[in-house]
């Protein structure tokens, strides 16, 4: 059975209960034994994970710990991340196995292996331990997609210190943000990074980044041209730190719940929060996921197309693959660059098995056609995965016949920066349950999902409602920085004692989950995260504006895109210069993929009677060209008339989406 219409569910995604896989339906086997062992002993269940996919410094006591909602995984337990990662392939066969393939976008390589990479991280421990940088420390990382982006990352995870990877997109003002949050120390960074064809000037934003940060003691640069600036005050060539061999360091066992790392994410509102991600929790969740997801085997090549910068890439380029012994690829630029042949160049070339993306990437591929998939190799595929936000099924299918060659199973993998690891997917590893497009199908072992209604009670199969987790499990994450009142209030009490995830879903009657979108304040533009109140934040800084309402409106290519309404200050004047300016302004205050699509100005924007903005107005006559559900809060009708008739004007721009609908 189809689920039934969900409100604002892409029409595709309710059509599509087909099962493209002949096989009968079946959760025997390894699946669901492993689901009900989870069920019976939750703490056994993960404990013995642990304990088997992990090196221990000191084994844990307890396996779950701490006060809900401030959980704590293997209390007692020490162990150190790049020990796990990299040290104890050392005495192994992996010491040989290429650890990343590297591919810069003018076509220059690197092959790196896991005795290359342990070299390496080993080195530039030393270098930072010599300089006095410990596990008090934070620091953080503004890299492009190259191998010293994970070198950086272990490295500082050898000695225990917090990192935050500050996606490279990101400006100077997010930068300055992040680490002021953290008193970061230290900043890992490069001259410059490559993206179709140009150079993207790291370093001038990291400095400019760094003049606004007290805190920060030593700038790391990394040079990639022949004719590097000279180094400021405070600022280190990477090279040369290396060059002078320091004294070797040992690595630093840490307790299970230090922090490995943060991201700061978007939330529903004010500035981006920092979700703190622990050491053993987070691995064990990886170790997990990579094994029934992906189960990477000696001949297989990974590549996880996402950038490190989001947590995509945090888990399933570096933590995740490094920790089973695989070998990734890690390319460094636009996926369509300079041709569209790009990717399938990469495929073929070496021999890639698994590749896991995003929907916003597939759309853009199949836009370019069949014929590219066709006349290249593509041969060496086993598993096709999909990530970040809904796949339309009609994308999902195209993904299996023509990339995957009708041959390859696809995951539909949903989770958060927040759950660390992959939730609800299909486990091929596991079980050969039949896919149906655009379904993530079933949460993993040890992890429970729900859909409730409002009133906390569960939606029968075909009801839309809110996804949530109803117990707690290892990759979550263990807070916000400095704000355990916003953990609270985000995640724990919208449904108490239940972890919410703010995404609508609905369960079919197979009990097959479909996520259907963000139903808070958040933004998905080509699968990245934004908040409205951070794009809303920006363009409040300009002196012409004097109110803001930033909603997301469907698009085919990536997905959403953000549309800025305006409410200027008397005297300012609407212009098409001022909407460009405003545009431009969020992406440099923010970074360029946060930049409005459009912005509309209108005289006042729908309101409550208590004065809160109707983003849920603004929206529907957006998109829907109507006002959707109850308007008796509103305080004057007359506003609404205003943002139709500024959405009006854009008919010609807006209106395939508002066509669909
Ligand atoms: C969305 C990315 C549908 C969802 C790993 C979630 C998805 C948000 C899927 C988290 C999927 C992620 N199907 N929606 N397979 N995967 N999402 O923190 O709305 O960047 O809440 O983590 O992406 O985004 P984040």
């Amino acid at each position: 059975m189809a689920p039934a219409p969900p409100e604002e569910a892409p029409e595709e995604l309710l059509r599509a209960d087909r099962l493209p896989f002949e096989r009968r339906y079946s959760w025997s086997g390894r699946f669901a034994r492993l689901r009900q062992e989870a069920r019976s002993d939750l703490e056994g269940f993960w404990g013995g994970i642990a304990r088997r996919e992990l090196r221990w410094e000191r084994p844990f006591d307890r396996v779950l710990g701490g006060t809900p909602p401030e959980y704590r995984w293997f209390e007692g337990g020490e162990l150190n991340a790049a020990v796990n990662c990299l040290e104890r392939h050392h005495s192994t066969a992996t010491a040989h196995r290429v650890a990343y393939y590297w591919e810069g976008e003018d076509g220059s390589r690197r092959t790196v292996s896991y005795a290359d990479l342990y070299e390496r991280v080993r080195r530039l421990a030393s270098a930072l331990a010599e300089r006095g940088f410990g596990r008090s420390d934070r620091a953080a990382i503004y890299l492009p997609m190259v191998p010293e982006l994970p070198v950086a990352m272990l490295a500082l995870a050898y000695l225990g210190i917090p990192f935050t990877v500050v996606f490279s997109g990101f400006s100077a003002e997010a930068l300055a943000h992040r680490m002021n949050d953290l008193d970061a120390r230290l900043l890992l960074t490069a001259e410059v990074g490559f993206r179709r064809g140009k150079e993207v000037p790291l370093l001038a934003t990291a400095r400019a980044a760094a003049a606004q940060c007290e805190h920060l003691e030593q700038v790391i640069v990394l040079r990639r041209t022949a004719n590097p600036p000279a180094l400021q005050e405070r600022e280190l060539d990477w090279g040369e730190l290396l060059a002078h061999r320091s004294p070797p360091v040992e690595p630093v066992p840490l307790p299970s719940a230090h922090p490995l790392f943060l991201l700061y994410s978007s939330g529903t509102t004010g500035t981006p929060k920092g979700i703190v991600h622990g050491t053993a929790g987070y691995l064990t969740h990886l170790a997990a996921t990579m094994r029934w997801v992906f189960d990477p085997g000696p001949v297989d090549v990974l590549w996880c197309a996402a950038d490190v910068g989001w947590v995509t890439g945090h888990s399933y380029i570096v933590f995740g693959p490094l920790l089973c012994g695989a070998t990734s690829v890690l390319y460094e630029g636009a996926l369509d660059y300079p041709g569209p042949a790009r990717v399938y160049e990469i495929l073929e070339r070496y021999r890639v098995s698994e590749l896991y993306t995003s929907p916003t990437a597939l759309r853009s591929l199949r836009r370019q056609g069949d014929e590219l998939a066709g006349s290249h190799d593509l041969g060496a595929l086993r598993l096709l995965g999909s990530v970040g936000e809904p796949i339309n099924p009609s994308v999902w299918e195209w993904y299996f016949r023509v990339i995957g060659a009708g041959r390859c199973p696809i995951v539909d993998t949903w989770w958060q920066t927040e759950t660390g690891g992959i939730m609800v997917s299909p486990v091929p590893a596991l079980d050969s349950r039949p896919l149906k497009p655009g379904s993530a199908t079933l949460a993993i072992p040890g992890v429970d999902v729900a859909v409730l209604r409002d009133n906390g009670t569960e939606c029968p199969a075909g009801e839309r409602g809110l996804a949530v987790i109803r117990q707690p499990w290892p990759g979550m994450l263990l807070g916000l920085w400095n704000d355990p009142e916003r953990y609270r209030s985000t995640y724990w009490s919208r449904f108490p004692g239940v972890y919410y995830t703010g995404d609508y879903a609905v369960r079919d009657a197979d009990g097959y989950l479909w996520f259907l979108g963000r139903a808070d304040e958040v933004l998905k533009v080509a699968g990245h995260r934004i908040g409205t109140a951070e794009v809303e934040g920006a363009l409040l800084q300009h002196p012409a504006v004097a109110e803001a309402a930033v909603c997301a409106v469907p698009d085919d290519l990536k997905g959403e895109v953000p549309v800025a309404v305006v409410v200027l200050r008397s005297g300012a004047l609407a212009s098409p210069t001022l909407a460009e300016e405003l545009a431009e302004m969020v992406g440099g205050r923010i970074g360029k993929f946060a930049r409005p699509h459009r912005v509309l100005f209108v005289g006042r924007l729908p309101r409550t009677r208590s004065g809160k903005i109707m983003r849920r107005v603004v929206r529907g006559v957006i998109v829907h060209g109507k006002e959707l559900g109850d308007l008796s809060t509103l305080e004057e009708e007359a506003s609404v008339e205003e943002v139709r008739a500024a959405a009006d004007s854009l008919a010609g721009d807006l209106a395939p989406s508002r066509a669909t609908r």
